[in-house]
């Protein structure tokens, strides 16, 4: 298996090191940009750009028929793009946020929002913190997370230091608090999940079409 990583920043240095002398691969960045060229003869592809580039090289990636898994936040995805990688025959996968437990945290948050059940009008209010180089805010997890609750939230980023990630989910009633948080501690559990990703990929267990880690992670709990 040969894997193209495509950054080599916070993130896919990770990649890159959880990969070690085992797995042949090649590192794209700046200096060294993708063309379909350069992309030929690699099995998966595994993004960790910022979401400019990603997004700038995506008809590349689209035309080199290599499935792509990709944790690049921050920019909106062509509308199309489902349709063309099931023409293509060519399965991606994308998360705003690749750590294995996030998958838990996705079951209590789909139990949280039944919130309304037993409380009149509670308030859903998230937090994140991350570093200062983060570009985007609020995070592409909070926006998930707000999605997962079924709610409209109240949702604040914060900057600072180097902060892997936290995230903090809070429901406010008159009379109680309930709250689900996670903490990233180091950036290898990103880099572990898209390579559990490229493994699901590798072994033909993942259909065409731009998939969801977190549709894919889940059925590991059922
Ligand atoms: N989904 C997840 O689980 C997850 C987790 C962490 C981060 N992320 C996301 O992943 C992205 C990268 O984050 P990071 O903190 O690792 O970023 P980073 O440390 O800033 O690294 C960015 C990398 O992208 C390369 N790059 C930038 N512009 C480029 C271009 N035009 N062409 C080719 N390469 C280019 C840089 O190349 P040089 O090395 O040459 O400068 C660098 O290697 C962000 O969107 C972030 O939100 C996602």
């Amino acid at each position: 298996m040969k894997i193209a990583v495509l950054g080599k920043g916070k993130t896919g240095k990770k990649v890159i090191e959880q990969l070690g002398h085992e797995h042949d691969h090649s590192v794209f960045h700046s200096s060294n940009p993708p063309t379909l060229e350069n992309l030929k003869g690699h099995d998966v592809i595994i993004s960790f750009l910022p979401g400019e580039p990603f997004l700038s090289y995506i008809d590349i990636l689209i035309d080199s028929k290599i499935p792509v898994v990709t944790g690049s936040t921050g920019f909106d995805w062509p509308k199309e793009i489902d349709q063309k990688l099931k023409e293509n025959k060519t399965p991606w996968i994308r998360a705003h946020n690749f750590s294995l437990g996030m998958n838990l945290v996705h079951e209590m948050i789909k139990v949280m929002a039944k919130a309304d059940k037993l409380f009149k009008a509670p308030k859903f209010k998230i937090h994140e913190v991350h570093h200062i180089m983060k570009v985007d805010a609020p995070s592409g997890t909070a926006i998930s997370w707000q999605d997962w609750s079924e709610h409209e939230c109240q949702i604040t980023s914060a900057r600072t230091g180097d902060v892997v990630g936290d995230h903090k989910l809070t429901i406010e009633t008159e009379t109680e608090d309930i709250i689900v948080q996670h903490q990233a501690k180091d950036r290898g559990i990103f880099a572990a999940g898209a390579l559990w990703s490229a493994k699901k990929i590798i072994d033909n267990e993942v259909p065409a079409g731009l998939n969801n880690f977190s549709d894919l992670a889940i059925k590991e709990l059922l």
